[in-house]
């Protein structure tokens, strides 16, 4: 019996692909100080699918850099993926961020003098899976289009090299911070639809921050962001497919 309580404990702490508590992100001092992140309690299950919502300036961005390992919190505890955050320096974070976190953004930042497909192999390296950027390319449907360079794709296919390249290391997390913001209605749509296909397949959670509050209609979860505090949380029962969104 006694050693039942531990492992109990270990089984909960894997269901759960984040957590924080009073997480804090502090930028500047003085009068200068902006406090980006306040004190932030989340708990997010592993597989689900998460769309954060918020008006521009409330802390999306901030907080999902903490959950990344982008940047060290300012204070208040961060557990993602079974690892302690907090407790890491900054080459420890790199390594963390390489093996368990896809990030995708906005404006897609692939390298520009690489060619789609080697922006992909890079990271597939990097982070031992280099047989899987070729499969990983095809799967986003850009075989045929791989060796182009980034300026001779259109922004539905950059973010498409994006999303190869976020999954070229299998991670565990996929964040994505306004992965539509810069494609038209059809391109994001698309894009969505293929992050949650791949994500379910693969039984990945996903975290999409936004402000763009159609997004939250395909996810299984809504979390609304304002003054850098969680101040909604709601399951949603009944997600809808990407290709149904409408904005
Ligand atoms: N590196 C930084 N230095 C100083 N202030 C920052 C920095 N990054 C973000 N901020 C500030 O923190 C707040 C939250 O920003 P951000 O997380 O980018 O919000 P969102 O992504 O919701 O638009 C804003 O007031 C922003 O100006
Ligand atoms: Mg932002």
């Amino acid at each position: 019996m006694v050693d039942m309580v531990p492992r109990m404990v270990g089984n909960d702490a894997e269901r759960l692909a984040i957590r924080t508590r009073g997480l804090t992100k502090t930028y500047g001092e003085g009068a200068a100080e902006v406090r980006a992140v306040r004190g932030v309690d989340l708990e997010i299950e592993a597989g689900s699918f998460v769309v954060m919502l918020g008006p521009s300036g409330s802390g999306k961005t901030t907080l999902l850099n903490l959950i990344a390992g982008i940047e060290p919190p300012s204070a208040g505890e961060i557990r993602v993926d079974g690892v302690d955050l907090a407790g890491l320096d900054e080459e420890q974070r790199t390594r963390f961020r390489r093996n368990s976190v896809g990030l995708i953004f906005q404006f897609f930042n692939l390298i520009p003098t690489l060619t789609g497909s080697e922006n992909v192999e890079l990271i597939a390296e990097l982070t031992g899976g280099g047989e899987r950027a070729s499969e990983m390319v095809g799967r986003v449907g850009l075989a045929e289009r791989g060796d182009h360079f980034p300026a001779q794709l259109s922004g539905g296919e950059q973010q498409r090299i994006a999303v190869a390249r976020a999954l070229a290391g299998a991670p565990h997390l996929l964040l994505g911070d306004e992965p539509t913001g810069a494609l038209d209605l059809d391109t994001g749509r698309k894009v969505l639809a293929l992050l949650r296909e791949v994500a379910v397949e693969r039984d990945q959670t996903v975290v999409l921050v936004t402000h763009n509050a159609v997004i939250a209609r395909m996810a299984d979860r809504v979390l609304g962001m304002r003054d850098g505090r969680i101040v909604s949380d709601e399951l949603n029962p009944e997600p809808v497919d990407a290709d149904q969104l409408e904005w």
